[in-house]
């Protein structure tokens, strides 16, 4: 698992510096002991998803993307719309990430401003580079220019589609009010691609002087990559964002996606994530325990002594 280097006097000065999570109730004498704690949000689109765990207190807000509103059910752009304004209205005022499916700047910040008036929870998620795979010859900064314009003019962004530091240190500092690393997929391209016989991380796309080159360098591997396991590759990504956000007092929030499993939130957790995204049946998953289970039928057995 994980293992993590102790945290710094920095990231806790930056825990300080940061949003609280569980208020104190007025009255209640009772100060909140997760006052700082990590926040859930329900990675889904799908409103009987999202709906049970709000009620029961257990998110603070939904991340949603084209994949999710199409599960979803989502069939024209004024439907998926709806859905993300049904949505917002559900959760305020807790935060609803709406996706950006423009890929140029002028249309995306003119697509943003559609979606921001959906809700004033609504927060606007612009994938990070130039997507050259979807828009050849694109600008490499498009996704950091529209969180600038958007910062400028009061739009909250959450630059999605983050797989390194420089991303989510450029993302920061363009205005960024949250970014989300991939921490699954990570793990996932490495076990797919790698070479075996070369150290972890091997097919990992490096960033040089000649622009993106798949598979012949792994210049910006070693940080998330190397030292640990395979498995573990989307923790030690978000460990190193934590730490250069520490380090400069950054408050952009870290909110980790792509989870597959509970004990990936523990990782997160241990990294210094601020935000765990969690896809609802990844949720169900993380309150049971088979010893929890076989202690209460224990515990319920034994109190029949005393229960006539
Ligand atoms: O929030 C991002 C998330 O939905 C991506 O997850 O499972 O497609 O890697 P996944």
């Amino acid at each position: 698992m994980f293992n993590p280097a102790f945290s710094s006097a920095a990231m806790f000065a930056r825990k300080n510096i940061m949003p609280v999570t569980n208020p104190d109730k007025p009255g209640n004498s009772i100060h909140h002991p997760a006052a700082k704690a990590a926040r859930i949000f329900c990675d889904s689109a799908t409103r009987s998803d999202i709906e049970p765990l709000l009620r029961a207190g257990l998110i603070n807000g939904i991340t949603t993307n084209p994949t999710l509103l199409k599960k979803a059910g989502a069939k024209s752009w004024a439907n998926a719309k709806e859905i993300m304004k049904d949505l917002c209205a559900l959760l305020q005022p807790y935060p609803v990430s709406l996706e950006l499916t423009e890929l140029t700047e002028d249309k995306m910040v003119e697509q943003a401003q559609e979606l921001a008036v959906l809700g004033t929870n609504s927060v606007i998620k612009v994938p990070a580079g130039g997507y050259p795979a979807v828009v050849p010859g694109g600008d490499p900064f498009t996704g950091f220019k529209v969180v600038r314009k958007l910062w400028e003019s009061g739009v909250r962004t959450n630059v999605t589609l983050v797989f390194n530091t420089t991303q989510a240190f450029w993302a920061a500092n363009a205005g960024a009010t949250y970014i989300s690393p991939f921490l699954g997929r990570v793990p996932d391209y490495i076990n797919k691609n790698d070479n075996p016989a070369k150290a972890a991380g091997n097919s990992l796309y490096s960033i040089g002087d000649k622009g993106f080159v798949a598979g012949d360098s792994v210049a910006n591997s070693e940080y998330v990559a190397a030292g640990g396991e395979i498995k573990d590759a989307g923790a030690r990504l978000i460990f190193e964002i934590a730490t250069v956000f520490a380090n400069y007092q950054i408050t952009t929030e870290i909110l980790a996606a792509s989870i597959r499993n509970p004990v990936q939130l523990t990782e997160c957790m241990l990294a210094g994530a601020d935000i765990l995204t969690v896809p609802a049946p990844v949720l169900q998953t993380v309150a049971n325990h088979p010893l929890s289970d076989e202690g209460m039928r224990g515990f319920l057995e034994d109190s029949k002594a005393f229960s006539g």
